[in-house]
């Protein structure tokens, strides 16, 4: 038999009646109680600006300033009772300040709606999520900054397809991670100054006939200065959107660069030896050491990237002002910034952690002919060969290698003028790894003069 409170005919699928369905489905206190902090510092700021202008008695302010207080620290303390009957933070919040300072708190609600409220207690979320994420982005490029410049002058192959192309140097691939970590940092700097603005006393959605000073709570709160239309303020997520994006396009950096740990670990490279606090061991086959942690952050950007998809897809068609469907904003802002934070922790401890296998790195930078590119430059600048000719006569001595099974260093000076007879002995000195990534100073090339100069502007830049 259906419960008696469910519908008659189709109830029956249902264990819980239409009241406890609408409940479930209505309620935020779930999640939304992340923003109990920012609820209750938008209030007390909505409160001392309500005595300020003369709207409620100072002393009716400060019942409400302190009962907010006290009802912070029960939530601090994991003593306070949330109630999914209640909805959301803001409405837990308020019942519970009525039965700490009685009938002032019934004023706190005065010119302002729970739209503009949400609005103000989300955006000063993701505002502190935006500098935590700052920071976490900085100690990763500290890391890689650290890798860098140890090993300015390792050389390792360069790839193109993943096929080797140039041997480049250890410091250069890091520091183009760092680039990468740059763009970001630029991006969570530049969302933060734009999303800056206040959403309170927007009220509902046309802002409201008490003389409140929203410039006053702007300030208060720490924004730039209130929002400057109320139907704008209440339905805009785009600082939310902001966030997800500059997220995704980092955990889309975070993930390349897991994939090339991955790589770089496995048994057939042997580029780097990841810690073993990143690693984790298989029950089953005693040799193995995987590198979970960058597998995990390499699949991060699945649900971050899906964030940033779900909520343009809550946003996309909804008409102004405010609709209940932009409730289902917290819950995907808030798994991409703990994932995002998580990320960016296991890589920073990965990178911190990680060894490279300088011999091994050597031996690759030298094998697959990757300085066929130097021996064609240097056809050009000794012999004054037309480039396109140089790339033809390199290509007849790397098959030529190709056959005889060896490098292009290990063919004799002999063999090469068998191919074109200008060539000399000097040009052995190009075939070099090392002389190889050593002549690549133009700027921002992989040389370790330009390395170093690269690592220390960054480190004044973050001074
Ligand atoms: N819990 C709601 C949300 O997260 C708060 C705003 C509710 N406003 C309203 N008019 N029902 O969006």
């Amino acid at each position: 038999m259906a419960d008696k409170s469910s519908n008659q005919m189709w109830g029956g699928r249902f264990a819980a009646g239409p009241d406890a369905i609408m409940e479930a489905i209505n309620a935020s206190i779930g999640f939304d109680k992340r923003m109990a902090a920012q609820d209750i510092a938008g209030s007390r700021a909505h409160a001392a600006m309500l005595a300020r202008t003369g709207i409620v008695s100072d002393t009716d302010a400060e019942a409400m300033r302190e009962g907010l207080l006290t009802v912070l620290s029960e939530i601090e303390a994991g003593t306070f009772e949330f109630s999914a009957a209640l909805e959301d933070i803001h409405m837990n919040v308020e019942a519970r300040l009525k039965e700490i300072i009685g009938a002032p708190a019934g004023r706190l609600h005065t010119g302002r709606s729970r739209n503009d409220q949400v609005a103000t207690d989300f955006k000063l979320w993701v505002r502190d999520q935006l500098d935590a994420t700052e920071g976490a982005i900085l100690a990763l490029v500290a890391a890689l900054l650290t890798q860098a410049e140890a090993g300015a002058d390792w050389v390792m192959p360069g790839f193109t397809h993943l096929q080797t192309a140039q041997p480049v140097t250890w410091g250069h691939h890091m520091m183009a991670y760092v680039e990468m970590l740059g763009r970001d940092l630029g991006r969570v700097r530049d969302a933060r100054k734009r999303m800056n603005e206040c959403p309170l006393g927007a009220a509902a959605l046309a802002g409201t006939s008490f003389p409140i000073d929203r410039h006053m709570t702007a300030e208060a709160l720490g924004f730039d200065r209130p929002s400057a239309n109320s139907l704008d303020a209440v339905s805009d997520r785009d600082f939310a959107l902001e966030f997800l994006g500059a997220a995704s396009i980092c955990a889309m950096h975070l993930s390349r660069l897991a994939e090339e740990l991955v790589i770089w670990s496995s048994a057939q490279f042997r580029f780097v030896t990841l810690s073993d606090r990143f690693s984790t061991g298989s029950s089953i086959m005693p040799q193995k050491k995987n590198p979970d942690a960058a597998e995990l952050i390499r699949a991060k950007i699945g649900r971050i990237f899906g964030a940033n998809v779900a909520l343009m897809t809550v946003m996309k068609g909804l008409p102004l002002a405010y609709s209940k469907d932009m409730q289902e904003d917290k819950e995907q802002v808030f798994d991409a910034a703990d994932n995002l934070m998580l990320a960016l922790a296991a890589m920073e401890g990965m990178v911190r952690d990680m060894t490279a296998n300088r011999e091994a790195l050597e031996a690759a930078a030298g094998s697959g002919f990757s300085t066929a590119t130097d021996l064609a430059d240097w056809l050009v600048r000794v012999l004054d060969m037309p480039f396109r000719e140089a790339h033809h006569v390199t290509g007849a001595l790397v098959a030529m290698a190709e056959r005889k099974g060896c490098d292009l260093p290990d063919l004799s000076l002999e063999e090469m003028q068998s191919v074109h007879a200008a060539i000399r002995a000097d040009v052995f000195d190009v075939l070099g790894v090392h002389n190889s990534v050593a002549s690549r100073t133009s700027y921002g090339g992989t040389a370790p003069s330009e390395v170093r100069a690269q690592v220390k502007r960054w480190r004044e830049m973050l001074k």
